[in-house]
């Protein structure tokens, strides 16, 4: 992890509440200010982790050589030693620093203080929870998921639902308040279609609700129908005028079929637990009418055969008008995009689509700005890309037949083969009826999830069951037996979580075996890893960190006894400051879970 912030020349107030890179970060800002007051242009303040070797300490200021060649500039020829001197010097006392040393070229290697590193893990005793950082509380809508109603739902549109998901979960637990809004297409073109069709099929569909069960093959005869006769397809035109003008029946045969693909959807939401409200293009139909006829009359729109269009500096101008008259995709994310800034009021707007998408975003981003909507120094505005889904054979994910993979079909079988897994360790022997079914639920959506979100998501991902349910490496099923593992430590010592609690205000957390201090500095980093994410909305990092924490207490458990026994199995001595260590890690880990969507059980 690095630490970037930009440095003004005020000296900055460190506060209680500010995460370890937070202060490391300001009180070398403060240093760097007071060391080289010549230097009016500070760069940024560069901590990152400083690697394994104990002697490098923990973490490590690099920014000496960076002010060196400012120096230059100025035509002073300072070495980089003597300027990582001065900033020492001027590093002023604060009890999370225990040493600085000053190594090879001019880095500063900076030392933690155990106590800090003690406070902070004992507190989450005191408060019985991990608290999150302390971040200004912003209003954000998070737009994700947002499949195309009638059309399939795909892995694409999984990937959304999952990463979308994570981060507002992530957002929710800083404490800002955050809508999730899907953004469903249920306003296109194809709705033209697929209502001539209803209405030529179910003559009676006003009366009697037409057998839609399924949509997908519905679809496909209206898009048959559609693309071979042309009688039709200028009826589904004059149709798509008529929904649009929202004329009753219509209306009433455009319900019908959202409805059953909305149950459809919400299966997938409910499986895998996720929480949207569903706002789809639809809603913004009379905004559109709106917003064309103000950026109209501002001037904003420029005639191209026909077709309005908005430029936005890049290369591929929006198009606000078809020359038939309808709106488009671009027209809807205009008008959505006024409509979340100046009737929600957001502060922060988060699109997860896949990176295909990046220009058009980047379009709308910069024409709402060039026309008032979006104030940079107001607002924030992301689109949060990702890569395609691919199957083992590196080629687009599709079934064994060719055909895209339902949603559905793809959960089921994640059951199935979570199930067998936990049979291979027969683990029906040992569990009620109960525990298995939550065990293969937890393994089976999971696992789905960690492997989209452990990856970076701007690259492409090979989807493998076989991969993501291997109990080795950064996978979920590692990581969920490690809790158990975990849990299952307090639970041998008898220790009830009421117990846990009580002797936390005793004991204090020992961190002075290596391990014990390895894992602690790493638990500590919880907050920075938060804030990190917050900032560059890369969920893989908390994967990392998780992965982290997992096998530091692996190699914590090898060495550090916490219960000892005698020869006959029986209890001789607990150690209770590591049990508490063990319950801190549990207990990050939980969050963590928490965060990813994973759902850990105690017993698996
Ligand atoms: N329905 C679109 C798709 O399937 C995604 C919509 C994303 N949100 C937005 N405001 N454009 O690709």
């Amino acid at each position: 992890i690095k630490a970037c912030s930009k440095t003004n020349n005020k000296i900055e107030n460190i506060e209680m509440e500010d995460s370890i890179l937070q202060i490391i970060t300001k009180l070398f800002g403060n240093a760097v200010k007071l060391a080289c007051p010549e230097i009016t242009d500070l760069p940024i303040i560069d901590i990152s982790l400083s690697g394994n070797k104990p002697n490098f300490g923990d973490y490590q200021c690099n920014s000496a050589m960076a002010l060196a060649n400012l120096y230059k500039q100025l035509g002073k020829k300072v070495a980089p030693r003597v300027i990582a001197q001065q900033i020492v010097e001027h590093i002023q006392p604060h009890p999370l620093v225990n040493k600085l040393d000053i190594a090879g070229p001019g880095f500063i290697n900076i030392f933690l203080n155990k106590d800090y590193v003690q406070k902070y893990l004992s507190a989450i005793f005191e408060s019985g929870e991990v608290k999150p950082p302390v971040v200004k509380k912003l209003k954000v809508l998070v737009d994700f998921s947002s499949p195309n109603i009638a059309k399939e739902m795909h892995v694409g549109h999984l990937r959304s639902t999952i990463i979308g998901d994570s981060i507002s979960r992530l957002l929710e637990y800083l404490g800002h308040d955050v809508m999730r809004i899907n953004h469903v297409g249920d306003w296109g073109t194809q709705f033209g279609m697929l209502i001539v069709h209803l209405q030529e099929k179910f003559p009676d569909y006003l009366i009697k609700s037409p057998p839609l069960s399924d949509l997908q093959n519905f679809y496909k005869e209206a898009k048959k129908r559609f693309d071979e006769d042309e009688e039709f397809k200028k009826r589904a035109y004059a149709s798509v005028v008529k929904l649009q003008s929202f004329e009753p029946e219509h209306t009433k045969a455009w319900n019908l079929i959202c409805d059953v693909s909305r149950k459809e959807l919400q299966k997938i939401y409910d499986r895998l637990d996720i929480k949207l409200i569903e706002r789809g293009e639809s809603f913004y139909q009379t905004r559109m009418e709106q917003i064309v006829k103000e950026l109209k009359t501002a001037g904003f729109l420029e005639n191209d055969d026909g077709r309005e269009i908005m430029w936005g500096g890049g290369t591929v101008p929006l198009t606000i008008v078809k020359s038939d008259g309808g709106y488009t995709y671009d027209t809807s994310d205009m008008a959505a995009l006024k409509q979340r800034i100046e009737e929600e009021k957001v502060d922060w707007v988060i699109y997860v689509t896949d990176a295909g998408q990046a220009t058009h975003f980047q379009t709308i981003f910069a024409c709402s700005e060039k026309v008032g909507i979006l104030k940079k120094d107001k607002h924030r505005v992301d689109h949060v890309g990702f890569g395609v889904v691919l199957g083992e054979d590196k080629k687009k994910f599709k079934t064994r037949s060719g055909e895209t993979v339902r949603l559905l079909d793809l959960l089921d079988e994640g059951l199935n083969r979570s199930l067998s897994k936990l049979k291979e360790k027969e683990r029906e022997k040992v569990l009620t009826e109960e525990e298995l079914k939550t065990a293969q639920e937890s393994i089976a959506y999971g696992c789905i999830k960690y492997a989209d979100l452990s990856h970076n998501r701007n690259h492409e991902y090979v989807f493998s069951f076989d991969k993501m349910l291997e109990d080795r490496g950064n996978t979920a099923v590692y990581l969920l037996y490690a809790y158990t593992r975990i849990k299952s430590i307090a639970r041998n010592a008898n220790f009830t979580l009421e117990k846990i609690k009580q002797v936390s205000q005793t004991h204090a957390i020992s961190l002075d075996h290596e391990k014990e201090w390895k894992l602690g500095k790493a638990l500590a980093r919880f907050p920075d890893v938060l804030l990190k994410i917050a900032d560059d909305l890369f969920m893989h990092h908390l994967c990392e960190f998780v992965y982290e924490i997992a096998t530091t207490f692996t190699e914590f458990y090898d060495q550090c006894y916490c219960i000892e026994r005698n020869s006959s199995g029986e209890i001789v001595k607990i150690n209770v400051s590591r049990i508490l260590l063990a319950e801190a890690t549990a207990m990050i880990l939980e969050r963590c879970f928490y965060i990813l969507g994973l759902k850990p059980v105690s017993k698996m």
